[in-house]
């Protein structure tokens, strides 16, 4: 019997690639820090029976269309935004993600950041580098203290309530905003329901975890930021696209706003002359926020079984689609 055709869209560890090659006729795209040409990624497609992509990868209309015998894409993530859904549902294409593995290390990121821009921890170690320090004085490189301070999370599903139990521990008052009430959350974590324009003007801290939809694109922009305190911290972990980078870009040199902390951008990966890398007011990761050793793998390995049992015609443990 032919094996179904499997295109995996970059290198991962043989661990999770020994058992697709032995179910499927797999093919890789051999790189690992690259992503797949566009080109590359329609040559595959078109006699693929599955996918294994990754976030890079933009599984629209066009590609969908040119994928006859296309029945599942596995993002290695679980993000989703780069498929659509809409044309995938409309071909009966099945659509899978990766929840679940990768709460707690994003978490873990995200309080990171918010530590990190409030006490100008990236700030004070490049300081000390430059050899810059001649003395201990009373306001050198003075942060923002995090504890006991008000902490507005902009979404609360998986990783918002893991970022809410941290902030548990540091004393801090929660409020959330979200499209539904979490009512078992407000119980767990005490954490306050309120309006997006309220949870901007009384946070000290702003962390968006919201999925990127067409709802959510600018969910924060020139209006939003005004809102929020001049000593306010705004930690953005989810999608770039969610803040008006332009307008954040403002904010932040005005000092409007107090601080950031990104991990994502409007635009990936972020050129060395984007102006926000030229604001001391903020650390800039490049997307790394569920980039563990023991995560990533995680997160593949989920990703091949989804693939996997779709393919076998079973259910796969995360499909949105
Ligand atoms: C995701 O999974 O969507 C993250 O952005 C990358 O881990």
């Amino acid at each position: 019997m032919t094996k179904q055709r499997v295109f995996v869209t970059r290198k991962l560890p043989d661990e999770v690639l020994l058992p697709l090659r032995e179910l499927f006729d797999c093919r890789l795209y051999p790189e690992a820090d690259r992503p797949v040409p566009r080109e590359r990624l329609l040559e595959e497609v078109a006699t693929a029976d599955g996918v294994l992509s990754m976030l890079t990868e933009v599984i629209d209309a066009q590609l969908l269309a040119s994928a006859p015998s296309l029945k599942v894409v596995s993002n290695m993530a679980v993000g989703y935004d780069n498929i659509d859904l809409q044309a995938a549902r409309a071909r009966g294409v099945i659509v899978c993600n990766t929840p679940d593995v990768l709460t707690e290390t994003t978490a873990d990121l995200t309080f990171a950041l918010l530590l990190a821009a409030a006490r100008k921890v990236v700030e004070s170690a490049d300081f000390i580098r430059q050899g810059a320090w001649h003395s201990w004085a009373p306001f050198l490189l003075a942060g923002q203290d995090v504890h006991h301070k008000t902490l507005g999370l902009v979404g609360l599903g998986r990783i918002g309530s893991a970022v809410a139990r941290r902030a548990q521990g540091f004393g801090m008052r929660i409020l959330y905003t979200s499209r539904q009430r979490h009512e078992e959350a407000e119980a767990t974590l005490s954490a306050v329901y309120t309006t997006l324009p309220e949870l901007l003007a009384e946070s000290d801290f702003v962390c968006i975890l919201t999925p990127y939809t067409p709802q959510t694109h600018h969910l924060i922009g020139e209006r939003e930021l005004q809102w929020m305190k001049p000593s306010a911290v705004l930690v953005n972990t989810a999608r770039g696209s969610v803040v008006d980078e332009q307008a954040l870009y403002q904010a932040l040199r005005d000092r409007a706003i107090w601080g950031a902390g990104l991990d994502v951008f409007e635009r990936e990966p972020v050129s060395a002359d984007n102006p926000l890398l030229s604001l001391p007011n903020v650390v800039a990761l490049p997307h790394i926020g569920s980039a563990t050793v023991d995560t990533r793998m995680a997160m593949a390995r989920q990703a091949a079984d989804n693939l996997t049992e779709a393919l076998l015609g079973r259910s796969p443990r995360y499909r949105v689609v």
